[in-house]
């Protein structure tokens, strides 16, 4: 095996942060080589070092065995280095042969042949299963075929390196598996792939060796042959992990949230929740998985009282709902756990305490006739931090000096006061590691347990599949599915999250 990429002591500071610790990588030519670590850890850094994005404060960059300094992606593609982001970087006006074509240096006609580069682009993607319309618009494509297409602009480059940053986040199951075939033909072909991700299974399923990151620093390359997903959890997180969740099988009882023909429109106007219905009753879980942005998070609003219904209606616990304000739909005993905590979920100015009671204050025994009770607050405060295992030298301190998990914690904290009826969670665990993770989940479990009804939202089908006693399929904003979780194919629900199967009594109203 031949050695084609070589890093050595590469570290990379941010104000107050040191994003990577000194680390060494070798990649080897036509291996697939997993950069796992959990979020935060430095995997993006490492790699926009490597493609010329960041400059490393020191370390060496070695390219077939000679030293080079890469100063901007423009040097790391004249190197034979490709990357495909998180987010794509194409332009959704332009056709594909266009965008491949984009930031290439002009030819000297006065017009550029696009039929001959739509020709290239055909027979590269015939020849590693990467078939796309190269005279389509990006912008009318799945964003699985985007991603073909970043892929296809890396090859057109000839690059003999290809990074693909958490490639997957944004796939179906099936798109996923589709894009690991394509992965194994590149490397079959002689092409080295770093293959950015968090997930476990991923990296038995795909990869050849991996490099296991942890606080900006290297934990250890190993041979995934010689290894398995406990092992790489341990590293990963740095201690023994029990993602497996204890679900008892309860009898659900009665129905807390009854939704009807519910539709609304996106923040363009357009139709994004399509007449949808469904019921949830306590110490039931249902789970809506779905690629990210087909109306799970206008779902969620709608319930909330945050966006308004343009038809249809929302019931909680027998009562009326539909188009009511938030404090009206909180006081039904309606909790909410919002996708982007740092915005609506969080004050991040505000101290730990005063986000704690942004539900409370304004009754007993927090505050009595309109004056807030300094030490009832205090209590309510130490006993939430304490419960919820929330890490802090104290309640004072401001929101937004807390880690991802921690501010995770705080909302939990707020929203599973005074026992709900019905949580919505939505992505809850969206951005944790994995010892967030794992806590979050064991809440809602535990809230199931306790006779809450749990509506939860996620692009992870794995956490769907594990918490969810029941799954429904959002499809361009209709519910294309709903079965039960135990016993659930997953080649069923893929197929139904990418549009092409639907399954179930889609009224569901025989409760
Ligand atoms: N541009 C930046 N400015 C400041 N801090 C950053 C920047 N990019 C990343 N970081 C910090 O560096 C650390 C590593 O981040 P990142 O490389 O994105 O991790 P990963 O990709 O493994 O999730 C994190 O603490 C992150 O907050
Ligand atoms: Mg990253």
């Amino acid at each position: 095996m031949t050695e084609l990429l070589r890093l050595e002591k590469i570290r990379k500071t941010f104000p107050g942060v040191l994003a990577n610790d000194d680390v060494d990588l070798s990649i080897e030519q036509g291996e697939i080589h997993a950069l796992l670590g959990e979020n935060g850890a430095g995997k993006t850094t490492l790699m926009n070092c490597v493609y010329g994005l960041y400059r490393p404060d020191s370390g060496k960059i070695f390219w077939k065995g000679k030293e080079v300094s890469v100063h901007q992606a423009r040097d790391a593609i004249a190197l034979g280095i490709g990357m495909v982001h998180q987010h794509f970087m194409l332009v959704p006006p332009l056709t594909v042969a266009e965008n491949v074509v984009l930031g290439l240096p002009l030819p000297r006609e006065p017009l550029l042949d696009l039929s001959a580069v739509e020709k290239e682009v055909q027979q590269t993607g015939e020849r590693y299963g990467l078939l796309v319309n190269p005279k389509a618009q990006i912008w009318q494509l799945p964003v699985g075929v985007q991603q073909r297409v970043e892929i296809l602009k890396a090859l057109y480059r000839k690059a003999e390196l290809l990074i693909l940053d958490e490639p997957t986040a944004v796939l179906t199951p099936g798109e996923v598996e589709e894009l690991f075939k394509v992965l194994r033909s590149l490397a079959n072909q002689g092409i080295s792939i770093i293959f950015i991700t968090h997930k476990l299974e991923e990296v038995m399923a795909l990869c050849d060796r991996v490099t296991v990151l942890r606080n900006g620093r290297k934990v250890a390359t190993v041979n995934t042959s010689d290894t398995n997903t406990r092992e790489l959890a341990k590293m990963m997180v740095g201690r023994e992990v029990f993602l497996d969740i204890k679900k008892p099988d309860l009898m659900p009882g009665e129905v807390v949230l009854r939704v009807k023909n519910l539709s609304a429109l996106d923040n363009r106007e357009l139709p994004a929740v399509k007449s949808v219905s469904f019921y949830i009753r306590r110490n039931e879980i249902l789970g809506i998985a779905g690629v990210d942005g087909n109306g799970q998070t206008e779902l969620a609003e709608v319930l909330f009282g945050m966006r308004k219904a343009t038809n249809g209606t929302v019931e909680v616990l027998g009562y009326d709902v539909t188009n009511c304000s938030p404090l009206e739909i909180i006081n039904r005993g309606v909790a909410y756990i919002p996708p982007d905590r740092q915005h609506t979920g969080l004050l991040l100015d505000f101290t730990i305490t005063e986000n704690l009671i942004g539900k409370s204050y304004y009754k007993l025994p927090l505050s009595k006739n309109g004056i807030f009770q300094s030490r009832p607050i205090a209590e309510f405060a130490a006993s939430s931090i304490k419960k919820f295992d929330i890490r802090t030298p104290g309640p004072d301190l401001k929101v937004k000096l807390l880690s991802g998990g921690n501010q995770q914690k705080v909302v939990l904290a707020r929203e599973m006061s005074g026992n709900p009826a019905l949580v919505i969670a939505a992505q809850p665990t969206r951005g944790l590691d994995v010892g967030a993770t794992e806590y979050v989940r064991n809440q809602m479990v535990e809230a199931r347990n306790t006779g809450a009804a749990i509506l939860l939202i996620s692009t992870e089908l794995e956490e769907i599949l594990t918490l969810s006693d029941r799954i429904a399929v959002m499809y361009e904003g209709e519910i294309v599915g709903i079965v039960p979780a135990k016993g659930a194919d997953i080649h069923e629900i893929s197929e139904m999250m990418a549009g092409v199967l639907r399954v179930g009594d889609l009224t569901a109203m025989d409760i």
